[in-house]
């Protein structure tokens, strides 16, 4: 079964999207065929400094590695490198209704917030649906925000093939849990845009000083502390074990010990949970030419099986 996901290279990963997306990218591909890109063509809807988006798409395969990718199973690559995936994406723009797009949360909301709405952004979910269907993936491990656009390939598979006969695979979502969405420096849910994360790759000054700024309430040292709203505790129990969280708890309901203390605890777990992904990551930094011989292989890999779905909608629409 290929299981297939993307991210956008637009700004660094946090533990949010380690614990939301990446960790189960990781965990799939031991099962599956996975394959993991690097969506930046979806990049370039937002960013238009072309040093900046090679350097981050570089950043995050990076990043990929050291967070526990494999290439040895699982197939890495830049979305870039496989531009038959921009021919899909003609092909299925002129099957795609527009009240399918106009529809699109997605859309919407960036609108709403104030981005400028360009072509790109619009039909972003219709590259999406090229990325998925191009390599014929059965499942997509998305956050909830991306469910609509996985409505949207799957729709566009079963018009095409009733149109065409049966070439395309149509695929499932799987969308990730949800009940875990990590809390930010705030309290918010973390991501990029509310400037509330800790990103997994900074360095360990720079996380000692966000941790150490998360807001909490004001409760006295000496008097016991609520476990049910604290981001200390929810972010400490994502690294520790259940018996470090459960000590965690206990001492919340017995007070006498200050918010500081605990922030030092939960630093000290951060460092241990993601060390050795922090020293790998720090080695592949002094290797790069490694990272990219992994995305030369993986897109080998991925644009054979783009380039036999392709040829097969070429033949299917008259070309
Ligand atoms: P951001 O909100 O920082 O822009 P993205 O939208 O790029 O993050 O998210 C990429 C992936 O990480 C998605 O699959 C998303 O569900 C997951 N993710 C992002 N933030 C969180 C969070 N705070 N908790 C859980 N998962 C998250
Ligand atoms: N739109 C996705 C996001 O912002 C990234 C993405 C692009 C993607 N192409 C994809 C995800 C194909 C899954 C499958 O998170």
């Amino acid at each position: 079964m290929r299981v297939l996901s993307g991210v956008q290279p637009t700004g660094k990963l946090h533990i949010g999207n380690y614990f939301g997306a990446i960790r189960q990218y990781v965990a799939l591909q031991s099962e599956h065929d996975g394959f993991y890109f690097m969506a930046n063509y979806h990049a370039l809807t937002t960013i238009h400094d072309g040093p900046t988006l090679r350097q981050q798409t570089n950043e995050i395969a990076a990043d990929f590695l050291a967070l526990g990718l494999d290439p040895a199973r699982a197939t890495i690559f830049r979305q870039s490198d496989i531009p038959e995936v921009c021919e899909l994406t003609w092909v299925l723009s002129c099957i795609c209704p527009m009240g399918l797009l106009e529809r699109c949360h997605a859309y919407k909301d960036k609108v709403q917030q104030g981005i400028p709405a360009d072509h790109g952004l619009f039909a972003y979910p219709v590259l999406m649906a090229a990325d998925i269907l191009i390599y014929n993936s059965h499942l997509v491990p998305v956050g909830q925000d991306q469910k609509q656009h996985i409505e949207v390939t799957r729709d566009l598979a079963i018009r095409f093939n009733n149109l065409y006969g049966e070439i395309l695979t149509v695929p499932d979502g799987y969308i990730l849990e949800t009940t875990a969405i990590v809390p930010g420096l705030d309290g918010r849910k973390m991501s990029k845009s509310y400037d509330n994360a800790i990103e997994i790759f900074e360095p360990e000054k720079s996380v000692k000083k966000k941790i150490m700024s998360i807001v909490t309430d004001s409760t006295p040292v000496e008097a016991p502390k609520d476990t049910e709203d604290s981001t200390i505790l929810q972010l400490y129990s994502l690294f520790a074990t259940a018996e470090q969280k459960a000590a965690m708890e206990q001492s919340f309901r017995a007070g006498g010990v200050g918010y500081g203390e605990y922030k030092k605890q939960l630093l000290a777990a951060f460092l241990d949970y993601f060390g050795a992904m922090r020293e790998k990551r720090a080695a592949l930094e002094q290797d790069m030419p490694y990272v990219e011989d992994v995305l030369a292989e993986g897109a080998r890999k991925a644009r054979a099986v783009a380039r036999e779905t392709l040829d097969r909608v070429r033949t299917a629409v008259g070309f």
